[in-house]
């Protein structure tokens, strides 16, 4: 694909320093870096140093936005063949936060995305999320003891959504939070721990096992059942 047939006219206007956006091959990893807005993912950067890695071939972006803000060497990476529909990322107040989408997952009709403080993101590739998700790797604001003034909890460093995992519809990831491959995360649930074990379907809030021992497939029941 010819990096000129997903660019748009418009050119980035970032307030900062060293802020950079690349295509990057998947295959050969050669980096060109771009300075026009690309079809269906705005990207604003305010802060110094962060860094954008949108790798060919693209999927597909419709109607996206990329926010970092008062962030510092953010490091965003969109793999290949990703499609993202509706999406809202917002990478603020943090130094050095870590945001990856590895290749073939989707995000179907609207998502936002908060990657706040020193916290990072981390979805394997092939996980397909609903419409309506929301995540948050931290909590955004300071949590503390009234009498000690000590803060409680600091953000965890790390959000994972495991290889080949289905978020459903209007579920809910916050700080904590965390699938391993395979697993289901049933609709309108909230997931604040997490779980190690593979395989599993987890529903509720907060979300817990209730089957194990299974998997998923985007083919719908008739065609897996045909195959
Ligand atoms: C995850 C899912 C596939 C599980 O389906 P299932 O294996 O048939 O589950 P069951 O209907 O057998 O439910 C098992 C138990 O979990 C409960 N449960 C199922 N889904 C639940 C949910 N979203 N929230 C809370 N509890 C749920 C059921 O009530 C049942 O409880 P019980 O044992 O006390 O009766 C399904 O619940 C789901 O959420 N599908 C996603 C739908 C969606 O978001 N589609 C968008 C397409 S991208």
């Amino acid at each position: 694909m010819k990096p000129d047939t997903f660019l748009t006219e418009k050119t980035f206007s970032f307030n900062g320093s060293n802020n950079h956006v690349y295509l990057v091959d998947a295959e050969t990893h050669e980096k060109t870096e771009i300075h026009h807005q690309l079809q269906g993912l705005n990207i604003y950067i305010e802060g110094n140093d962060n860094e954008i890695e949108i790798m060919l071939p693209i999927g597909k972006f419709v109607n996206c936005n990329i926010y970092i803000t008062k962030s510092i060497g953010a490091h965003v990476v969109f793999e290949n063949y990703i499609y993202l529909e509706g999406c809202f990322f917002s990478i603020h107040n943090g130094e050095k936060q870590n945001i990856i989408i590895e290749k073939y997952t989707s995000f179907t009709g609207g998502a936002t995305i908060w990657v706040h403080e020193n916290s990072s993101l981390h979805i394997k590739q092939d996980c397909m999320f609903s419409s309506n998700i929301v995540i948050w790797t931290a909590d955004g604001h300071a949590v503390y003891d009234i009498k000690s003034k000590k803060i409680l909890k600091f953000p965890p460093k790390e959000l994972v959504i495991g290889e080949h995992c289905w978020i459903g519809y209007n579920c809910s990831i916050y700080k904590n939070g965390g699938l391993a491959k395979n697993s289901i995360l049933a609709a309108s649930s909230v997931l604040t721990q997490t779980i190690n074990e593979e395989n599993v379907v987890l529903a509720g809030n907060p979300a817990k096992i209730i089957k194990r021992g299974v998997s998923w497939s985007r083919m719908s029941t008739k065609e897996f059942s045909e195959n």
